[in-house]
């Protein structure tokens, strides 16, 4: 085991104290989609908002995690695992710091995501499923993936040939066929003061 001789250190400054000290509460919004769906661009929008409102948050944003801290991993089914155990313990970490983090990774599996919502206290983890039907994404391919997927340039693609599951029960689901991002952006605010989490 090598954990045995690991001893947890207690901070001398606690979650409760943070959260005292940026006067909202701390809490994880875990966006999960289709590449293509909207998460980083409604991810964004919020930080934005919320920004303006004097509220500490931050966006972990699967590519740029990917650049980065997790840039040793691919897109087997392993790897995605391991992308999303990081980036879970890494969101609890901000939380800890009393700040709102929203994650947009595409996160496909619903056991990573249960696992990772585990970690958490209940109230302080909201699966936010960004809805949009795979046409659609594929039609917007922003980033040209889709068509190199379709060209067999790129592998083990979401939803071309690599599977996602989407949530069974999420604390929210935007669908972001239907919502403008204004609106998205103001539905999850007003999630969050329906939930104690803000009082602005
Ligand atoms: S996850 O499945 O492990 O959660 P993550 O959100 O970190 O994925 O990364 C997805 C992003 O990586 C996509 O938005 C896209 O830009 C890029 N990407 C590159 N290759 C792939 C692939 N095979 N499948 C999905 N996304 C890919």
């Amino acid at each position: 085991m090598i954990q045995q001789n690991l001893v947890w250190h207690p901070p001398a400054i606690t979650k409760v104290d943070r959260q005292k000290l940026n006067k909202h509460k701390s809490c994880a919004l875990w966006f999960t989609g289709f590449s293509g769906s909207g998460k980083s661009t409604l991810a964004n929008q919020l930080d934005c908002e919320l920004y303006s409102l004097g509220v500490k948050s931050y966006v972990l944003d699967g590519d740029n995690v990917r650049k980065g801290l997790n840039n040793d991993l691919g897109f087997s089914p392993e790897d995605r695992v391991e992308n999303i155990r990081r980036v879970g313990e890494l969101a609890k970490l901000f939380v800890d710091s009393g700040q709102i983090v929203i994650t947009a990774f595409i996160s496909p599996y619903r056991k990573d995501r249960n696992q990772v919502r585990s970690n958490f206290e209940q109230e302080e983890f909201m699966e936010i499923f960004i809805e949009c039907p795979l046409d659609v994404c594929v039609s917007r391919d922003p980033k040209g993936l889709y068509q190199k997927a379709r060209n067999n340039e790129i592998r083990d693609f979401t939803g071309i040939d690599s599977p996602y599951e989407p949530p069974v029960n999420p604390d929210l689901t935007i669908n972001t066929e239907e919502y403008t991002v204004k609106d998205a952006v103001q539905t999850i605010v007003t999630h969050l003061r329906n939930k104690g989490i803000i009082d602005i």
